[in-house]
């Protein structure tokens, strides 16, 4: 099984469940799956950016990117968040490597509106460099960063960043685990499961916003890039990798709507 686990920002912000997540992850590896991780760090970037008298603004669920942000950006996602994610998954005996996009090109980007800055829409990625760490025995850890061959350097929102990294892996299975349960309806129930069509009426009827918003984008842009299984799930789920991996339903299941193949 080759799986692309995305750990949302608020997950690593506690030691005590990064720890946790990381001994799940690595357990999953010495067990055969092949995994790669990317993360995010949003919660951790407005504390930083907070601290400093900087406040955040969001456009449909992404960070609004000035100059002063691109640097926190760096010292907060590939900085202290990836690291700190890193030393748990080797503590947890996994050999992780962090990494972002910018790292040997592992995902280019380019603008994706002006109101935004350095946001950044994802155009290529590095497939061999991936395929490169896992095949060796390396778990590859990517902070929600992109580059591009100007030396620019992008903000990407960590999904679609999961999302671009899943399809250059090649995964089988794209895991967004968050803070919240699943994607929830109207009336507050997690859906079991959730098709495009239904999904854009999430958003279309403001039921689902912010972070979920965004998430709900990439994670039919993942269906379309032709990853097979995507699920949204709580990251503090009782062995949410491992009842994942072996095709347990938690959260929320991503379907295509259309009827399965005979
Ligand atoms: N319909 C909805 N169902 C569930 N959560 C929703 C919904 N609408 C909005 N949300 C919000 O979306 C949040 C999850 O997205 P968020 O971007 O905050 O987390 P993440 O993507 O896991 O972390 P990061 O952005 O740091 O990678 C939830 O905590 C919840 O507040
Ligand atoms: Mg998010």
């Amino acid at each position: 099984m080759k799986a692309l686990i995305k750990l949302g920002g608020t997950l690593l912000d506690s030691a005590s469940q990064r720890d946790a997540l990381a001994a799940q992850i690595s357990a999953a590896r010495a067990k055969g799956a092949e995994l790669a991780v990317v993360h995010g760090g949003g919660k951790q970037l407005t504390r930083y950016l907070a601290e400093r008298g900087i406040e955040s603004r969001f456009v449909n669920g992404l960070r609004v990117t000035t100059p002063e942000t691109v640097d926190a950006v760096l010292k907060v996602f590939t900085g202290s968040v990836n690291h700190e994610l890193v030393a748990s998954l080797n503590r947890a005996g996994a050999l992780a490597v962090g990494l972002s996009g910018i790292d040997g090109l592992l995902v280019e980007a380019e603008p994706m509106d002006p109101a935004l800055g350095a946001v950044g829409r994802v155009t290529k990625s590095n497939a061999a460099l991936l395929r490169l760490l896992v095949a060796n025995g390396y778990l590859p850890v990517v902070a929600c960063v992109a580059g591009d061959r100007e030396g620019r350097i992008y903000n990407v929102n960590a999904d679609q960043m999961a999302v671009a990294c899943a399809a250059a892996f090649g995964a089988q299975q794209l895991v967004f685990l968050t803070d919240v349960e699943g994607v929830m309806d109207g009336d507050r129930h997690v859906r079991a499961s959730l098709t495009v069509a239904e999904s854009r009426g999430l958003i279309e009827s403001g039921i689902a916003t912010g972070g979920m918003l965004a998430k709900l984008n990439a994670a039919v842009a993942a269906l379309t890039a032709g990853v097979g299984q995507v699920r949204i799930a709580a990251g503090a789920a009782d062995r949410v990798v491992e009842r994942l991996l072996a095709g347990e339903e938690i959260g929320t299941r991503m379907v295509t709507g259309e009827a399965p193949a005979p």
